[in-house]
């Protein structure tokens, strides 16, 4: 099977994080967290190049940070994620079979991770890292529990997210073309109507947010923390 194109999104201006420049670009563990993104893509064996998308006006920074690495392309990112993984697309060949979509939040997630996700597309339309629930889940409104939801069916997503290009494409055109906005790509295929596999995700791979996050993710970077 022909590689894998990698989308690497981190075209967010991080406002929850409130830092000088737009979150993918802070300094992360001795990089940025866009670096680590595309340091571990291009690690695993399947994935052949990198698409990184850009907050608008940073994409030269992006670049500098990027190309050391072998990513010829940058594309300037949308007002959404689900804008910015489309800028993405129309840099990515239509002859791509595989696209694996990461986000630069997410600097922990291993290359052993990407070739996981990539692996098991085998028959399936996409595929999505999760995580069960541990925690009891509640839904709460205006400070008060409303009732506990049975979580035994209940996962929390992450990325890399792996799908067929051809799948990835059509869920795309259709939520355009239907307005319906999503926060992560798996969402637009399943409302589409292809099959997403779901996998397990790794514990370490958060999500970046806010400065806690940042030290929390930082400390696991650790030699003694996760593997890459
Ligand atoms: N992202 C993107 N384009 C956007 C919005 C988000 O490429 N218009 C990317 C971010 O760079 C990030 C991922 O999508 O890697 C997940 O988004 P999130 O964690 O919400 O990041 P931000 O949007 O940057 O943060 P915030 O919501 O706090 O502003
Ligand atoms: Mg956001």
């Amino acid at each position: 099977m022909d590689g894998a194109v990698a989308i690497v999104l981190a075209a967010g201006l991080g406002e929850r994080m409130q830092a000088e420049v737009p979150k993918a670009l802070m300094a992360f563990d001795g990089t940025t967290m866009v670096a680590r993104a595309v340091e571990r893509a291009l690690a695993c064996p399947s994935v052949a190049s990198a698409v990184v998308v850009a907050p608008a006006g940073w994409e030269d920074p992006v670049r500098s940070l990027v190309r050391p690495l072998g990513v010829e392309t940058i594309v300037s990112g949308g007002a959404t994620r689900q804008a910015s993984v489309t800028a993405a697309l129309s840099a990515v060949s239509s002859d791509s079979t595989r696209v694996v979509c990461h986000d630069a939040a997410r600097p922990l997630a291993t290359a052993s991770l990407f070739e996981r996700v990539l692996d098991a597309l085998d028959g399936w339309d996409g595929v999505v890292p999760v995580l069960a629930m541990v925690d009891t889940v509640k839904r709460v409104r205006d400070g008060e529990v409303e009732r506990t939801e049975p979580r035994e069916a209940l996962a929390v997503a992450q990325t890399p997210q792996a799908f067929l290009g051809s799948a990835l494409r059509a869920a795309h055109e259709r939520a355009a073309r239907e307005g319906f906005e999503a926060t992560d790509d798996a969402l637009l295929l399943e409302r589409a109507g292809f099959r997403v596999r779901a996998i397990d995700g790794e514990h370490a791979n958060l999500k970046v947010t806010t400065p806690e996050d940042v030290r929390l993710a930082e400390a696991l970077a650790s030699p003694s923390g996760s593997p890459s």
